[in-house]
């Protein structure tokens, strides 16, 4: 098992069937069923799709055989990925075979990357949406009703559905996930997203905060903000545009003809010229201030966000981290390698030396602060020593866990044009596996650290194991289970909770 549950792609979801939460009272005339893929920002796009769903008539079920509308909410990032979506498509033959009317529709990055060749690889497919067009979907339902293939894989540089309230599928209730940017800029060499989702922008921050309390009010205790690349969020409420000003000297990605090399649009990076005006500048939100302005809507919600990039996470952020109780003490900043060789050939922007810096200051401001990590082994040229330096980096940063992959080369980036693949598969998962292990020993070390010590927690539900327990999760983002008791506590509660034994994945404890 060399492909490790990632954060923003948690392996027990992957395939996850949708229903909503509450089904509007509405009289279907069809039904849909949808499955999600890949990232957090995945399945909060069904959530979007549902909503646009909805307004057509459209309700959500959760059974293939009543669906008319079959959609596939589909990942680019590694080549595995996109097996288990082609594998997936032909389980649907036979249904299809028994109800011509089905629609198949594959949504998401790979609907990007491949565009109309997926029409003509895959001919049971009747729609092909990328993540830019799905307010398409309506009209492209109705093509395809007339007998013609729907596709629409536009990307766009303004759309980040602002506007649409989505509907929350197979929620807990308790935790959602709220998308404050799309898109990504950086151009990391061995990524396909800056592709398949296009430039970034940042959706305007009184639609977040509006999306937040409504959450809230609705008994949510928990938003997650999402973006490929949060540090970046940047919205000037004088101009209304979602990027610095002057800040962009790049084209439109395309994975036929790469024209983006310096892309960088954030203001902390040296050498990037920066002419946003004045009047701009002073009433710009920030990704620090949009922060504190989620964590201003109650002491009760806490806030989470994903993913942060160690060239652009500023001390803004982490002293409104430090500043509200709030914001959850927890970081993933993906490392990907600990060589400053590797992370030159992969265009991140940093060195291992910024890197350890970055952690420095997390613990400096906040001491007791959750990193986690994403690791790539095996990257084209990388050496034993840069494996070695990678490993050495771990031990530093102390990761409470990390995501883990072997390279997988993807068509079209800069890497694919650029480097062999040279290092061989069984080497690539050979150094996975060590860092694997390495994962696993610092991640009991951490859990060990909290023995005896006391969090608050917040029940998300009953633990997997016994409905005798509760599980819920730390600040710092470890999951703890603990024996209900005779409490009256409900999903949503806030707890105190002692840790008084772990497994390296867990912590157990009991309330206090
Ligand atoms: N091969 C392996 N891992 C990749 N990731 C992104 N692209 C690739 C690839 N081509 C990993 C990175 C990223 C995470 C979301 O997926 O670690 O941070
Ligand atoms: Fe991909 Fe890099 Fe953007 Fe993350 S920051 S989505 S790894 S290009």
């Amino acid at each position: 098992m060399f492909e490790i549950a990632h954060k923003v792609q948690d392996e027990s979801r992957q395939g996850e069937a949708f229903t909503p939460a509450m089904t509007p009272d509405k009289q279907f005339k069809r039904l849909f069923y949808i499955e999600s893929y890949g990232c957090s920002m995945n399945f909060s796009d069904s959530e979007i799709v549902a909503s646009i769903l909805f307004d057509e008539g459209f309700g959500a079920t959760r059974h293939l055989q009543e669906a008319d509308l079959i959609l596939l909410n589909t990942c680019s990032i590694r080549e595995k990925a996109e097996q288990t979506i082609r594998k997936r498509l032909t389980e649907f033959r036979k249904l299809k075979h028994q109800k011509p009317s089905l629609l198949i529709g594959v949504l998401g990055c790979m609907a990007e990357r491949l565009k109309s060749k997926f029409l003509e690889e895959e001919k049971l497919v009747d729609l092909v949406v990328g993540p830019d067009a799905y307010r398409s979907l309506p009209g492209l339902i109705v093509d395809v009703n007339d007998g013609q293939k729907g596709i629409n894989v536009l990307l766009s540089r303004e759309e980040t559905y602002a506007d649409i309230s989505p509907v929350r599928l197979n929620t807990n209730g308790i935790t959602a996930f709220v998308s404050i940017m799309r898109g990504c800029n950086n151009m990391c060499s061995f990524c396909v997203v800056p592709f398949t989702r296009g430039r970034e922008r940042s959706r305007d921050p009184e639609s977040i905060i509006k999306e937040c309390r409504d959450l809230f009010n609705a008994g949510y205790k928990e938003v997650t903000l999402l973006g490929q690349n949060v540090d970046s969020y940047y919205y000037s409420q004088a101009t209304g545009t979602s990027v610095p000003q002057g800040g962009i000297f790049h084209t439109q990605p395309s994975l036929s003809g790469i024209t983006l090399i310096n892309n960088d649009t954030s203001k902390s990076k040296v050498g990037v010229p920066y002419n946003s005006s004045p009047e701009a500048d002073r009433c710009a939100v920030t990704f620090a201030s949009l922060l504190e302005m989620v964590a201003l809507i109650s002491p009760q919600l806490r806030i989470r966000f994903s993913t942060s990039h160690p060239k652009d996470i500023t001390d803004e952020v982490l002293f409104t981290m430090a500043k509200y109780d709030n914001i959850c003490k927890y970081i993933h900043l993906p490392l990907q390698s600990g060589s400053n060789r590797v992370l030159q050939l992969m265009n991140r922007s940093y060195t291992r030396e910024w890197y350890m810096s970055k952690v420095n200051r997390i613990r400096e401001v906040m001491p007791v602060c959750g990193i986690s990590a994403d690791i790539i082994a095996g990257f084209c040229t990388e050496t034993e020593q840069d494996h070695q330096e990678t490993l050495r980096l771990m031990e530093y940063s102390k990761y409470d866990m990390s995501y883990m992959f072997f390279y997988s080369e993807r068509p079209g980036t800069l890497a694919h044009r650029r480097y062999k693949d040279d290092i061989p598969e069984v080497t690539k998962k050979r150094r996975l596996q060590e860092i694997v292990d390495l994962q696993n020993k610092l991640s009991q070390q951490s859990n060990k650290e909290d023995l005896g010590k006391t969090f608050i927690v917040l029940i998300e539900g009953d633990s997997k194991k016994s409905n005798g327990d509760w599980m819920g999760r730390t600040s710092h983002n470890k999951v703890i289970v603990f024996p209900k008791g005779l409490n009256s506590l409900e999903p949503g509660s806030y707890v105190e909770v002692k840790v008084n034994h772990c497994t390296q994945a867990t912590l157990l404890g009991e309330i206090v």
